[in-house]
């Protein structure tokens, strides 16, 4: 990995934050100066110091990223929403100067970046451009998260389509909350069949793993082996 990833995923909810967290820690566990950012988060808690990213918080924790999380996210909306609605019915314009303020700061600090999107591709940032607009700025090659289920093909071929329709490089796809002790074909059959129709490599099958705990902070040691060959994959 040179430089680093965009994250996105087919959907809010994929796991972009639990599959970027473990290829924070993999890396900085290989003494990789490794730094993270989750540019735009909606659906902040409200705390005594502000409005708080928990994906940021989560990404910070792992990498162990010594800058403020007001850095690691510095645009952050309080409703769980897209943000072009978050901010209208927070009554804001949505400025993304302050973004890359910190994406540059953080860019000369660490030798490799990790960011995450916000919702899908097509997610609308503000309201003429898109997720997928935004990372084409951050020159970055994408890392689609997907789902393990039917659906998965279509949700996968149409995300690796919009990011390529705008010069994006899809470095890969990781199929999230996979589980190898299933017997639903859909599910047994969907990674290879999502690598013959984008043509990107399936790089990981990460597992669904029990222990991985969003609330107190902790991937679980199933999800960080499995990104683990993953990120060697990406080098
Ligand atoms: N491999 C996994 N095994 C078990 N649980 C997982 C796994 N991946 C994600 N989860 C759980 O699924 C939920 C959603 O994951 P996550 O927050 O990473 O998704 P996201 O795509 O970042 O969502 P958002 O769009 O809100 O940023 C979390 O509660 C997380 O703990
Ligand atoms: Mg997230």
């Amino acid at each position: 990995m040179k430089k680093g990833l965009f994250i996105t995923g087919t959907d809010t909810g994929v796991g972009k934050t639990i599959v970027t967290a473990a290829i924070a820690a993999t890396l900085r566990a290989d003494g990789v100066n490794v730094g993270v950012m989750k540019p735009i988060a909606t659906g902040c808690v409200r705390r005594r110091e502000g409005l708080v990213s928990e994906d940021a918080e989560f990404l910070a924790k792992a990498a162990d990223a010594p800058e403020p999380l007001e850095e690691i996210s510095p645009i952050r909306l309080a409703e769980p929403l897209a943000p072009t609605v978050a901010a209208a019915r927070a009554g804001v314009k949505l400025e993304l100067a302050p973004m890359w303020r910190a994406w540059h700061r953080l860019k000369k600090a660490h030798d490799v970046m990790l960011v995450e999107g916000i919702g899908g591709a097509l997610c609308p940032v503000t309201p003429k451009r898109s997720v997928a607009d935004l990372a084409q700025q951050f020159h970055l090659p994408v890392l689609v998260v997907a789902r393990p289920t039917l659906g998965t093909i279509n949700h996968t071929a149409m995300t690796v389509e919009v990011l390529r329709a705008r010069g994006l490089e899809v470095a890969g796809i990781a199929v999230n909350r996979y589980r190898h002790d299933t017997d639903d074909v859909a599910q047994l059959t969907s990674p290879d069949e999502i690598q013959r129709v984008t043509g990107a490599p399936v790089l990981g099958l990460v597992p669904d793993d029990p222990t991985t705990d969003f609330s107190s902070g902790v991937v679980g040691e199933d999800v960080l082996a499995c990104v683990r060959q993953m990120a060697l994959r990406l080098r």
